[in-house]
């Protein structure tokens, strides 16, 4: 058997996970895995960018204050206050790793996106978080003491009480070597889970395939807990389009002028909100979904065709090369587009270091809940977040590399009564039909019915994958499907908790704001155990 020892394992290589073991101390020996190649997760793919006070116009006051409205006053005062006073240090530390923001005379441009009082997203043309990502990489591929482990797929934490030891503690993580088929341990004095959201649990997204949640799952069997997973961030305008699996049309095409329009050519936004189409995200997904009701029409449409072409094709040359490839040329015509699953607001319950309930284990990134969104995500306050959190993991890692105790024996992967799975179809299926029933069911207007359907769905499949796990040789694909089932459980107990419409949780039965604000708040069963860290 494989085992292999370090100081931090972080399980995930986007901003999150890249900026934390950036940001730790070269005597640190860090392994950082991957799923697949390492800038496959959603932060290669972000397009409109950072949100940050950088501006002398601009205060944090006022990003404050964005954040809150957006996210209808749930977001917890203290993380919003730590993540938006970082954004100036996070922006200033990604300029000196490289980051490539694009530049106007003698300043960095700033765009603007919906809910935003002011120009504040520091961006890299329209596709910000490849040139993040790239850079980190580059950065971390350069350091001695980090390895980066592509194709590596952590299964499940190991914790001492797993192991029968006293003093619970993440102790490392099993972890399949898809180019080997073989499970190995991997033990660390510190575990990080930067393994991004689960907006792979709906049918439509503009999320990679890897969004599965994985990070939420292993915590939760680990005895963490979970907040506000009710609220999935759905994104108003992905490209509609055959051939076009999951492409997003920047929020920033709106910042800059976009008009939504109905098929027959009709501005609709400003007869339900007067901030038009700059509304923040949940209520103009949600007014799409409704006009699309309405009238019985696949998309809508986005226009950005009034501005000048030399404009567009400088401002947007992904999305103006992306619609291009599909015989759409937006400096002419408009966009079909439609809302898709987008962002997991909710995650593992954190502290402002990234300090899960378990000692050891850290959550940072769209994995973790550290309380800043609230109900709804404000635009570009993601990757934000990744930065801000992983710079304050590594703070509170580093603090702790000094007194390492020794790791305990971690027994192998029990393979012994498993057989290699010929229901590769099966498990195909289940895949498809628990991301249908999320759509339809739990997705941008619920019902309390909709919700015991999808419940009990959820119920029906947990058996059929506690089957196939006692029985079959793990793979990329069942890992997947148990810890998408697992979140999908969790967000329908969640959804169903909220007994009011608030943010992105918007239920016919319950349509009104309660009085009081709340998270909803997750406890495995067997929490709290009496050494919990928080
Ligand atoms: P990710 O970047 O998703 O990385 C997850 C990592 O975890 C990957 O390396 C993956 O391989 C690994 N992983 C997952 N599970 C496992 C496992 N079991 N074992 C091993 N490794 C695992 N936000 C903004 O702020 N601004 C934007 O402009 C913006 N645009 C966006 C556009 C798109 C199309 C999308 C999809 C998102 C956008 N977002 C944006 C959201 C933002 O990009 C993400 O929230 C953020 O990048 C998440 O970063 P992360 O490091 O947490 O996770
Ligand atoms: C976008 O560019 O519209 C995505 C921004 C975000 O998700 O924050």
């Amino acid at each position: 058997m494989s085992v292999q020892e370090y100081d931090v394992l972080i399980i995930g290589s986007g901003a999150a996970g890249l900026t934390l073991a950036l940001n730790l101390p070269s005597h640190a020996r860090i392994c950082v895995l991957s799923k697949s190649e390492l800038e496959n997760g959603s932060t290669w793919f972000a397009q409109g960018g950072v949100a940050a006070v950088l501006d002398d116009n601009d205060s944090i006051d006022a990003h404050i204050k964005d954040t809150l409205v957006a996210g209808a006053e749930l977001s917890r005062p203290d993380s919003v206050n730590h993540t938006i006073s970082g954004s100036k240090a996070g922006i200033d530390w990604l300029v000196e790793q490289g980051v490539p923001f694009t530049q106007e005379s003698e300043s960095y441009h700033l765009t603007k996106e919906g809910g935003h009082s002011h120009r504040r997203i520091i961006h890299a043309d329209d596709a910000t978080g490849r040139a993040i990502e790239e850079t980190l990489i580059e950065r971390t591929s350069k350091k001695e003491n980090i390895d980066l482990r592509e194709h590596h797929i952590a299964i499940d934490l190991i914790t001492r009480r797993k192991l029968h030891l006293p003093s619970n503690a993440c102790v490392g993580a099993y972890v399949l070597n898809a180019s080997t088929g073989h499970v190995e341990v991997f033990k660390a004095h510190n575990v990080i889970l930067a393994t991004g959201g689960a907006s792979k649990a709906y049918l439509y997204t503009s999320n990679p395939d890897g969004a599965t949640g994985d990070g939420i799952a292993m915590a939760w069997r680990a005895g963490c807990r979970v907040a506000n997973l009710e609220f999935n961030q759905f994104h108003p305008t992905c490209l509609f389009h055959p051939q076009a699996k999951s492409f997003l049309i920047s929020e920033a095409v709106r910042g800059e002028g976009g008009i939504l329009k109905l098929p027959d050519g009709t501005r609709f936004m400003p007869n339900f909100d007067s901030r038009a189409e700059l509304a923040p995200r949940d209520i103009v997904a949600r007014t799409i979904d409704h006009e699309m009701k309405r009238l019985g029409c696949e998309c809508v449409y986005l226009d950005i065709s009034h501005r000048p072409a030399d404009f567009i094709r400088s401002h947007f040359p992904t999305i103006y090369e992306r619609c291009l490839s599909y015989g759409i040329d937006i400096t002419r015509e408009p966009i079909p587009v439609v809302p898709a699953a987008h962002y997991t607001c909710g995650g593992v319950m954190t502290n402002l270091a990234g300090q899960t309930d378990l000692k050891g284990l850290y959550a940072i990134g769209e994995t973790s809940f550290t309380g800043l969104h609230g109900a709804n995500r404000l635009a570009s306050n993601s990757l934000l977040e990744c930065i801000v959190y992983g710079r304050s993991a590594a703070e509170a890692i580093s603090a702790s590399l000094g007194s390492l105790e020794p790791l305990p024996e971690v027994p192998s992967w029990d393979e012994s009564q498993v057989t290699d799975s010929d229901e590769d179809v099966i498990i195909a299926h289940n895949w498809e039909e628990l991301r249908r029933f999320m759509w339809d069911y739990v997705g941008i207007v619920r019902t309390n019915k909709r919700l015991q359907r999808a419940q009990h769905r959820i119920t029906l499949l947990q058996q059929e994958i506690t089957e196939y796990y006692s029985n079959y040789k793990v793979s990329r694909d069942l890992i997947e499907l148990r810890n998408l089932t697992t979140v999908a459980e969790l967000i329908v107990r969640s959804a169903m908790l909220r007994k009011e419409s608030r943010g992105l949780h918007y239920t016919l039965d319950y349509p009104e704001l309660a009085p009081e604000r709340q998270d909803t708040i997750l406890a495995p069963i067997n929490y709290p155990w009496p050494d919990a860290s928080r």
